[in-house]
């Protein structure tokens, strides 16, 4: 979303009480989210605001470029976390994090993570080069398996981010979720959420632009799921990637 659409959307979401705003430097909507953040009057220590850089900029320069720019498009003097927003082929990963460093050393972000990293990059991340990461955002949803990712990550104590954790809107049409959802007065939706936020050291960043959407996510927060639904929503099939980099190494 970008523009008065995005703008009207994050009001709207703040208003509602979400507090959790991921962006990127890639969205061109940095100016969008920091306008509406500024007209929100919700106190600056009450937000966590996420912003990423994008593959093309992960050389030390251009790292510090794209941060000073997202920055100012944000209207902010820090942020909450910032993230490689994917690997790239040739990227020099102890040079990223160097800089990286340097930018939490200097307050300008309370955190530094990672998206889209497979578990061969995290072990250079977190075991080479040790970094303290804070995250690694990645499609996580009830049809996709993550359970290796998961594992490595869960060893690790580092929380994973799910993203695309409605499969795109997917969910909404998978019959085995509605009628989970028919029995506990809720959505195929809701009942996505809710069994993505039960997994232990996993966030979910939904993405709606509707007001009666961004209500309903977070009233899914309320959901109660039984050991029958989770043992229906374990066997749905979990193949179904929406996002893959091409560029990215084998997922594996
Ligand atoms: N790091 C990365 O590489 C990466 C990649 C992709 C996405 N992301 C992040 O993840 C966020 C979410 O991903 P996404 O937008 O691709 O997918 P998503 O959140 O799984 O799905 C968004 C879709 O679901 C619909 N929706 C939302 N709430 C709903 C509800 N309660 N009932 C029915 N439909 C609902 C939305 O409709 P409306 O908008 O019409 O309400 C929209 O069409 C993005 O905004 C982005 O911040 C990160």
């Amino acid at each position: 979303m970008q523009g008065d659409a995005c703008r009207a959307a994050v009001e709207s979401a703040l208003a509602l009480g979400y507090r959790h705003i991921d962006t990127a430097e890639m969205y061109g909507n940095e100016d969008a989210v920091g306008a509406a953040i500024a007209a929100s009057g919700v106190a600056r220590g009450d937000l966590h605001v996420t912003t990423k850089v994008w593959h093309e900029n992960l050389a030390p320069d251009a790292i510090r470029s794209a941060f000073d720019a997202s920055l100012k498009k944000l209207r902010l003097d820090h942020v909450d976390l910032y993230l490689v927003h994917w690997p790239s082929k040739n990227m020099n990963l102890p040079a990223i994090f160097e800089t990286l460093f340097k930018l939490k050393a200097e307050g300008r972000t309370r955190a530094i993570g990672v998206a889209n990293f497979n578990v061969a990059l995290l072990k250079t991340v977190v075991e080479e080069i040790r970094a303290p990461i804070a995250c690694n955002q990645v499609e996580f949803h009830v049809m996709l398996d993550q359970t290796k990712l998961r594992q490595y990550l869960a060893a690790k104590s580092i929380p994973l981010v799910a993203y695309c954790p409605l499969a795109q809107g997917k969910v909404s049409s998978d019959e085995t979720l509605a009628a989970i959802g028919r029995k506990h007065g809720a959505s195929a939706a809701q009942v996505a959420l809710r069994w993505l936020l039960e997994r232990d050291g996993v966030a979910a960043i939904p993405k709606a632009s509707r007001r009666e959407s961004q209500q309903a996510n977070l009233d899914a927060l309320k959901l109660t799921l039984d050991d029958a639904d989770r043992k229906a929503i374990t066997a749905l099939p979990k193949d179904k990637r929406c996002v893959n980099p091409g560029f990215a190494p084998a997922w594996d």
